[in-house]
């Protein structure tokens, strides 16, 4: 480090003679936070070229890393600076997300503006800012600039790694995140990269044998958890990682658009934020709000129509087999608004039939979820997929047998929102072309969510999943709907950067391997995901799968998941999501309705959270007190839509959204506490051990504790559960086996 301090203070001292405002020279770090553990060190070495380096406790975390970029054009912004100016300040506040992990989350930081230019008059400036659990920095444009309309090549900022770390990795790619997660040190990433694609999402472009995805998760072999990602990104491509395996350094890796460009901007401009998290432990990890702080404050005036949802859907029987989302095999191709559906032959497998979902509606409406999902509902899906074809759906024709009117009306009669499908196919031209109509649709029926999704190769042709103008798609998406009042869960966007503060209305997101990829889900992916993927925002991970088999889901069909049906319990806690979903059939539920209950019962949003145990790979226990506060949104506000339109709701009072089955116990002058624990463990055989030390001390509850059977397995019996109960308080320790595969879940209910 100490060349690296020398260097820093003859950047300062050439800074201070050759331009104002003069920075003094010193060897002091640029920054430290607020609890004093973390030194950011910043310089210029000899050819002008900005560093930056990051310590904890004196010890290396980010060794010397370059920062910059080529442009297109030939420029390059990564060396020839001088140091400008630097501003300092100091931030501290708090804030309550619209739904989320905590009612309040706060967000102070150390920050540091460093502006530098170059001989020709270029300037850049880069925003550090140094939190207690790591640092966000970016780079920024201003208007004063010989930089207006510029494009970039390649950016240049680097991670430069202090060893061979534990690496949880999936490929870098440009069109998708849906891949097994790898555990393996960094020297390895390029001898597994090419079986870490297989079984993964379609379609692919990776980059480099050495190419990783954020979050990416580390841990050093002192015990550090670093966890690398981006936050806030709009307007700009998304990064992979590429990493030098001989020096072990990651340099960011943007993705290029059909022209090859890797971003476009105008000044003023900035980029996302690039983030380091510094953890000394994991649960620490999972407790982090960086990615969120990062990120801008909500952009939405009234939110009260926002609300968390749980709920059902006409899906599992598409996705396992059983039923189809298309209605008619006669033609091979469809044309979209030319053909006549009436004439056609109804194959008798189509899901989406009213009979059909009148049955989910019931089931629904009995269990006391929210909302019901129903795909294919719409024409169109007989050619839906593989053709890169532009003009795929309308998202406005039902299929004859849907009558959507009627259904909506009879989802509402029952307290049940039926949740909007549309299926962009990727062709996102074409969403975008119907998006109006179909969400002014959404609206005079009274859907107040949607599930979008962007299976295939994107259009316009050329471009990424990842790649800048489809990042824009995205967002417009997201914007358009809040002016609808629309909640948004999108599939295969991009994974997320803590937009969702900014647009709570973006509720959900797949953005990884979900259960849709059954038996490609080995045990411990779920103990990963919360580390990577949720870094940016709640998974639509779609849980609560208890027939493994799925030759009895869907008889004729092959294959089986590896699970338990208490490690998809555990998963409601585990897995944060204002939009949580029991995506198993009704009948397979029906086999299980102890187990069940869990499922009706827990809570979907949060004013509390504690992080118990926790290991990548291995396992995650976590504790979560509901929020009562969001659970009643006002069904006059969910009734009236912008403008002083109305939508054609019947009986909106009945909606009470997210709300556990008990809540009459949960509201009032008679309330009793509350807390739920869930957890998830990973391909061995474990035991879970843990105080409930978070519980009210004073205080009883009753313990309700669904847990693997001795001769539980995700493979050889994977429906073999416990449940028992038992009175506790805030000295109790739990000690609970965990199968291969499994898990566990707990209510905590006040006893008066
Ligand atoms: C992939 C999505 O992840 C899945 O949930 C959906 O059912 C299909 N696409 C069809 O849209
Ligand atoms: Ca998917």
């Amino acid at each position: 480090m100490r060349s690296f301090r020398m260097i820093l203070c003859a950047a300062l001292f050439f800074a201070a003679a050759s331009c104002k405002p003069v920075v003094p020279a010193s060897s002091d770090p640029l920054l430290q936070n607020p609890g004093g553990t973390l030194e950011l060190q910043f310089n210029l070495t000899e050819t002008g070229a900005p560093q930056y380096a990051l310590l904890r406790d004196g010890a290396d975390v980010i060794l010397p890393s370059a920062l910059g970029f080529d442009l297109m054009d030939g420029t390059s912004l990564k060396d020839g600076f001088v140091i400008e100016g630097i501003e300092k300040s100091t931030f501290d506040e708090v804030w309550h997300p619209v739904w989320g992990e905590e009612d309040s989350i706060r967000n102070h930081y150390n920050e540091a503006l460093v502006t530098l230019k170059d001989k020709g008059d270029r300037v850049m400036q880069i925003r550090f800012r140094l939190y207690d659990d790591g640092l966000g920095f970016r780079y920024e444009f201003p208007m004063e600039n010989a930089l207006t309309y510029f494009n970039i090549k390649e950016e240049l900022t680097e991670f430069a790694m202090t060893g061979n770390h534990t690496a949880w990795w999936v490929p870098g790619d440009y069109d998708t995140q849906e891949f097994s997660p790898t555990e393996c040190r960094l020297s390895e990433i390029r001898g597994r990269s090419e079986g870490a694609r297989r079984g993964g999402g379609t379609p692919q472009k990776g980059f480099s044998p050495t190419g990783v995805q954020t979050a990416l998760q580390l841990k050093t072999a002192e015990g550090l958890y670093l966890n690398i990602h981006e936050a806030a990104v709009l307007n700009y491509p998304t990064a992979n990682l590429n990493l030098d395996d001989r020096k072990m350094v990651f340099q960011i890796h943007l993705t290029p658009d059909a022209q090859g460009v890797k971003g476009r901007l105008q000044a003023p401009c900035k980029t996302p934020w690039r983030t380091v998290m510094v953890c000394g432990s994991a649960t620490e990890v999972l407790a982090s709000r960086l990615i969120l702080n990062l990120n801008e404050p909500c952009a939405l005036e009234d939110v009260s129509w926002i609300h968390p949802v749980k709920y059902m859907g006409v899906w599992w029987e598409m996705i396992t087999g059983k039923t189809q989302w298309s209605y008619s095999w006669d033609l091979p191709s469809v044309q979209l608004g030319q053909t006549d559906y009436r004439k056609l032959t109804p194959h008798g497998k189509h899901g989406a039939n009213n009979e059909n979902v009148r049955r989910y509606i019931d089931f629904a409406a009995e269990h006391h979820f929210d909302a019901l999902l129903i795909e294919g509902w719409n024409e169109g899906w007989e050619d839906w997929y593989g053709n890169q074809k532009d003009f795929v759906f309308d998202f406005i024709t039902p299929y004859p047998d849907f009558d959507l009117p009627a259904l909506n009306a009879y989802a509402h009669s029952k307290g049940i929102r039926l949740i909007m499908h549309h299926e962009s196919s990727s062709s996102c031209s074409n969403y975008e072309r119907w998006m109006e109509q179909a969400y002014t649709l959404m609206n005079k029926y009274g859907y107040d969510a949607v599930k979008s999704g962007y299976v295939g190769a994107i259009i316009p042709y050329g471009e990424y999943h990842y790649s800048q103008p489809i990042i824009n798609h995205y967002h417009y998406a997201i914007t358009e709907a809040a002016k609808h009042h629309i909640m948004v869960n999108a599939h295969e966007a991009v994974r997320p950067t803590g937009l969702c503060r900014t647009w709570p209305n973006m509720i959900g997101n797949e953005s990884a391997m979900g259960t849709e990829f059954r038996g490609g889900i080995r045990p411990g992916h779920t103990t990963i995901l919360p580390f990577t993927r949720l870094q940016g925002g709640p998974m639509d991970y779609t849980p609560g799968i208890f027939e493994t088999d799925m030759s009895v889901t869907a008889p004729g069909q092959e294959g089986r998941m590896f699970h338990t049906i208490c490690n998809q319990l555990g998963l409601y806690v585990t897995f944060y999501s204002p939009l949580q979903m029991a995506a198993d059939l009704p009948e397979n539920y029906a086999r299980f309705p102890d187990a069940f209950q869990f499922i009706e019962d827990v809570a979907v949003d949060w004013d509390k959270s504690v992080y118990l145990l926790a290991e990548p790979g291995k396992l995650i226990v976590t504790a979560r007190h509901p929020k009562l506060s969001t659970l009643n949104a006002s069904a006059e506000s969910l009734a009236s839509l912008p403008d002083g339109r109305k939508n054609v709701i019947s009986g909106a009072a009945r909606f009470v959204y997210a709300l556990p089955k008990d809540a009459q116990s949960l509201k009032g002058a008679q309330a009793r506490d509350v807390w739920y624990v869930g957890g998830v463990g990973g391909p061995g055989e474990q035991t879970a051990s843990f105080r409930l030390d978070f519980l009210q001390s004073g205080l009883q509850y009753e313990a309700t504790i669904y847990a693997d059977a001795p001769e539980a397995d995700c493979e050889t019996a994977p429906q073999a559960y416990s449940i028992t109960r038992q009175v506790v308080d805030s000295s109790t320790e739990i000690s609970l086996r965990i199968a291969r595969g499994g898990g566990f879940a707990i209510s905590l209910r006040e006893i008066k």
